[in-house]
């Protein structure tokens, strides 16, 4: 065996070898590894360009190109696993226009996100934002009802949205969707939806001091029984009545 292939785990030796190009050379990766273990496989080390390595933080936007197809595709690194031959590069940070806002004093009519994003009207309705999206979202639809004035469906429509500014990189009409998107969000969650009574009648309790004996025990507890009581901690089940409530109510 060679000193490469130790360093090898199991695994990746028994799998099949695949020639992919990054920025252009070539490499040959084992099959089944996702672009971003396949670059690391190939000796790459990700100072930027890499964050969760779940599909959530939206930092490894991937381009790349397959022989004989014209398209250009997208794909995050951490998600998409290699083909044979795919060209590739990675855009870990787009370009984009961020508006500039004091948020305390922005309102919910759909004006403000008009002034701050002029561009949105730029939109030419081509479809490639939706396409480019690896999370699935309806991007031309947001940002069809953020023209609309409706906020409360862009919200709706981009909850998903990770910020990976691939919709950004393929849009004719140079909007950063995403940003639109953010603020939209930021806009119906201060703005649209209704308050949250028991949420502000929890903060009421907090400030009041009404768990301050609960938070002090914590404070004094030794590691290992804030360990235990954090692992036998009962947690709610998935699907749960709104009359649910945990077995000891002491901390209610
Ligand atoms: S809407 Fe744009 S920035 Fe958000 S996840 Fe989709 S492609 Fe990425
Ligand atoms: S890519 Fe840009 S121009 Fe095309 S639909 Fe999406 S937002 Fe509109
Ligand atoms: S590393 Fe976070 S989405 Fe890929």
């Amino acid at each position: 065996m060679s000193i490469k292939e130790e360093n090898k785990n199991p695994a990746e030796i028994a799998a099949k070898l695949i020639p992919i190009y990054i920025m252009g050379k070539r490499y040959e990766v084992p099959e089944g590894l996702t672009i971003m273990k396949a670059m690391e496989y190939a000796g790459y080390k990700f100072i930027r360009g890499c964050g969760c390595r779940g599909g959530t933080c939206g930092a490894c936007g991937t381009v790349y190109r397959k022989p004989g197809d014209y398209k250009l595709q997208v794909a995050l690194a951490c998600q998409k696993t290699v083909e044979p031959d795919m060209y590739m590069a990675q855009i870990p940070f787009f370009p984009a226009n961020r508006a500039q806002y004091g948020f305390a004093g922005l309102t919910s009519a759909p004006e403000e996100v008009f002034k701050l994003y002029p561009e949105l009207f730029r939109c030419v309705a081509c479809n490639a934002c939706t396409k480019a999206c690896p999370q699935g979202i309806e991007v031309m639809d947001a940002i069809a009802a953020l023209k609309q004035g409706n906020i409360a469906e862009a919200a709706r429509l981009s909850f998903d949205c990770i910020q990976c500014g691939l919709c950004t990189s393929r849009c004719f009409g140079e909007l950063a969707q995403y940003h639109m998107f953010q603020l939209a969000r930021r806009i119906y969650g201060a703005r649209i939806v209704p308050r949250a009574e028991h949420l502000a009648g929890m903060v009421k309790a907090v400030n009041e001091g009404r768990y301050d004996r609960f938070l002090d025990e914590l404070k004094q507890a030794k590691e290992d029984e804030l360990k235990k009581l954090y692992q036998e901690r009962e947690a709610e089940p998935m699907v749960a009545g709104e009359d649910w409530k945990p077995k000891d109510t002491r901390y209610l």
